[in-house]
């Protein structure tokens, strides 16, 4: 049973859990599991708030695991979380419930947009958007992000002028994965003219809305301009902030009576309802303890983004962004002037360290690492030792 008081500093053991993190290091990436580091797939080393293993722990104890009916509760959690956290007001009858935000990413392709339709994606940006969108026959069309002292920002300008006419829907990151930027309201306020102007339904991603560095505030998407509401999808989940990412559950959240109706007919065309598991956890996160827990968990990856940021770069050559969101550091190794297979493979090999890579993530991404720092500290203050050894010539 996790404590009341978190202690993100216990280092738990996943291996042989069928952790896809831990488990999967060695055959995916080589990296032996004897003493590798797994910092790719993004969930977390750490036990949700003790509130989600009670949750979990009344369900077992009952012993009887049959479908699940009335979740006014579990709607009222979510519309209390989003009014509370992120000041934005939503209806019980907005909100539909995926098997995740990659599930809600598919279902909106399907229900919004035709086969050999464009879809656009700001990259680099999170893999699975274009895997689901060209498994179901669309096209990625790539706005490339702009890099600017070592920040990414968005180029409308070179995005209009690159539009070709098929595209019918645009998926953002925000706040932004793999970059770690929480994007300003003139930025957002940019994204929804460029959906107006090119005729397009906005999917926002807003997975890691919760984990925000101190001192930055992310816009919820729905805030920023009321004119778009009627082509406007939100997506959200408890997943990524409890680290529940197993239970596959996620928020899609639509205002516009329209989007709602056709995003519903999908669901219902594919026979979609969720998992009991997923309902009652994140019944049981969307509460005041769980905000607790969140807040203390924030405060636990800003001083771990210190000291991965100190250490990777005091060496010559790379260059971590900066996080201002997510726990999801994204390296900058161009400045070794090393190829990407010897810069991949001195982590991987030398250092004993599994991380996605940067092409996976689009253009943009392919002189990049990406390394999830959600785990002890300890094991940070390792990972950092390991690359400056495996980088030590450059020092
Ligand atoms: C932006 C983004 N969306 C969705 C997901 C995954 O969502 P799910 O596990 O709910 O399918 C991730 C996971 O890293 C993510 O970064």
């Amino acid at each position: 049973m996790a404590p009341l008081t978190p202690d993100f500093d216990e280092e738990i053991d996943r291996f042989g859990t069928h952790s896809s993190k831990w488990d999967m290091m060695q055959p995916l990436y080589g990296v032996p599991a004897e003493d590798g580091l797994a910092m790719w797939v993004a969930d977390m080393d750490f036990r949700p708030p003790a509130c989600v293993q009670a949750a979990v722990q009344r369900m077992a104890d009952h012993g009887l695991y049959g479908y699940y009916g009335d979740d006014t509760g579990y709607r009222d959690a979510i519309r209390w979380w989003m009014q509370e956290r992120h000041g934005w007001a939503v209806e019980r009858d907005w909100i539909f419930s995926t098997h995740g935000l990659v599930n809600g990413t598919a279902l909106c392709v399907d229900a919004f947009t035709r086969p050999g339709d464009a879809v656009v994606l700001m990259t680099p940006v999170y893999h699975a958007f274009a895997r689901v969108i060209r498994a179901s026959g669309r096209e990625v069309h790539e706005c490339r992000l702009a890099l600017k002292d070592n920040r990414y920002t968005m180029d409308f300008e070179a995005w209009d002028a690159q539009m070709t006419g098929a595209e019918t829907m645009l998926v953002l990151c925000s706040p932004h994965n793999p970059g770690g930027r929480v994007w300003t309201r003139e930025e957002l306020q940019g994204v929804a003219d460029f959906a107006k102007r090119h005729d397009l339904i906005l999917v926002s991603d807003e997975i890691h809305h919760d984990l925000v560095m101190p001192g930055q505030k992310h816009t919820a998407m729905a805030l920023v301009d009321d004119s778009i509401a009627d082509r406007l999808v939100m997506m959200s989940a408890t997943t990524k902030t409890f680290n529940l990412a197993g239970t596959h559950i996620g928020n899609v959240i639509i205002a516009d009576p329209n989007l709602r109706a056709r995003f519903a007919a999908r669901m219902a065309g594919l026979g979609l309802s969720p998992n009991s598991f997923g309902l009652f956890m994140a019944e049981a996160a969307y509460s005041p303890e769980g905000a607790a827990w969140v807040d203390a968990l924030v405060a636990y990856l800003d001083g771990n983004r210190r000291l991965f940021d100190d250490g990777v770069n005091a060496i010559p050559g790379l260059a971590s962004m900066p996080l201002q969101a997510t726990y999801l550091s994204w390296v900058d190794f161009s400045g070794t002037g090393m190829e990407r297979a010897e810069f991949t493979h001195r982590v991987e090999q030398g250092a004993r360290i599994a991380v996605n890579h940067g092409p996976t993530f689009g253009s943009g991404g392919e002189d990049f690492l990406r390394f999830n720092i959600a785990t002890p500290r300890a094991r940070v203050a390792e990972a950092v030792k390991r690359l400056q050894e495996a980088f030590g010539d450059l020092q």
